[in-house]
């Protein structure tokens, strides 16, 4: 599949209703949340550094209609299950299936103190799953929106984002950091965003115009994902403790200058300063990239993606042969500015910037070698950045 499939959204809204209209005999309101591409910024997030994410139009819709009762009634048209839940008495943590994203995000706005009634709700959602692009984000974000429809108070978006991952950290029990929560809120078309993970002030990067992101899927997701997630974000806090011997000031990796990294590099036990090394320079390079990207110097943002890169594989060491393929896959093709995993790595996809002449044509070389070295047939998406989630008519 080479893209494109975006188009045919309208259409989906259409059908979703008419599903929900099935099921549920009323007429839904429709609450749309974006997956995300991670442009620089890996791996920074929850050591209160900078990303550069955007949003992207895979995406997922929450139909949603007010019931008679107290129940949270669940489903989705791509998994199974009819779940029910009494509204007064949710459970307090994940019950294993799909619907946690859902459950979790209704408790979190119940504890905010928010109210609101009995509801329906049919899940849609479109963004590739287990590939590195948010499908959890968007599922909890639309289905924040969604919940807060059903009750009189809105809360802002930067809000429902927090409110998202902590539905994510302490209900689901995967210790994400805030970049995927809080694009899909606040994405904006044709920009990525430079974010202060700290103080969650951010600052829109124009695209320039004519670069497409071409985003590769892997197709591989290995097992320990999760478990490596957890024991990066480990040695990241010891890290942080150390440096805090030597700099009281220090009470997170973003804090850490390059010049305090190097004065003590050789003090750390190798592995927390391979770490360590990795998420000072990313941010460092996360505001460099979005510096350069808005003065219009792609080449030195596609320098910056492929240090990326070489530091989440070989510092980080989150990356994997299927990922370090298809960066490799991309280099020399024509019209290809620069490119790196993104996401939490061990799988999922690759993030490009592709001259827009040129996409149609990088996509199909970059599949070509990736089967050729792998056997494994890619899927590449043409995608541009696409506004944050919201009310879809
Ligand atoms: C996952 C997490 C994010 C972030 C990235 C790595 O996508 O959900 O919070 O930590 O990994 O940059």
């Amino acid at each position: 599949m080479h893209g494109d499939s975006f188009v045919t959204t309208p259409m989906k809204a259409h059908e979703l209703t008419q599903h929900f209209e099935r099921l549920f005999g009323t007429y839904p309101r429709i609450f749309r949340a974006p997956g995300r591409v991670n442009l620089i910024g890996e791996h920074t997030d929850y050591n209160e550094g900078f990303v550069m994410p955007a949003a992207v139009a895979f995406s997922t819709y929450v139909a949603v209609a007010p019931r008679p009762d107290r129940k949270l009634v669940i489903r989705s048209e791509e998994f199974p299950g009819n779940f029910e839940f009494d509204l007064d008495h949710l459970p307090e943590r994940r019950t294993g299936a799909w619907c946690d994203y859902v459950l979790g995000v209704a408790s979190v706005l119940q504890q905010r103190g928010l109210k609101f009634g009995g509801a329906s709700l049919l899940v849609h959602g479109e963004v590739p799953i287990g590939a590195g692009l948010s499908s959890s984000a968007a599922v909890e974000v639309a289905s924040a929106l969604a919940l807060m429809s059903m009750g009189e108070t809105q809360l802002p978006l930067p809000e429902v984002a927090k409110l998202c991952q902590k539905a994510e950290n302490n209900f689901v029990g995967a210790k994400v950091g805030i970049m995927d929560q809080f694009v899909s809120c606040m994405g904006k078309a044709g920009h990525a965003f430079l974010l202060d993970c700290r103080s969650l002030e951010f600052r829109f990067v124009p695209i320039p115009t004519g670069i497409r992101l071409v985003v590769c899927n892997t197709m591989v997701k290995h097992d320990l994902a999760t478990g490596a997630y957890n024991t990066r974000r480990a040695e990241c806090e010891e890290g942080a403790r150390l440096f805090a011997k030597w700099d009281p000031a220090v009470r997170a990796l973003r804090d850490v200058s390059v010049e305090l990294l190097d004065q003590h590099f050789h003090d750390l036990p190798p592995t927390i300063g391979k770490r360590c090394s990795h998420v000072v320079r990313e941010n460092q390079r996360t505001l460099d990239a979005a510096r350069l990207l808005t003065e219009g110097d792609l080449a030195q943002v596609g320098a910056l993606m492929r240090e990326s890169h070489n530091s989440l594989r070989d510092l980080y060491e989150v990356s994997c042969r299927e990922l370090d393929i298809m960066v490799d896959a991309a280099e020399g093709l024509a019209g290809f500015v620069g490119g790196r995993m993104t996401g939490g790595g061990f799988g999922g996809c690759t993030v490009n910037l592709v001259r827009e002449e040129n996409a149609e044509d990088f996509a199909s070389c970059v599949a070509e070698r990736y089967l050729q070295k792998t056997g494994i047939t890619a899927q590449v998406y043409l995608c541009i950045a696409e506004d944050g989630a919201g009310e879809f008519s």
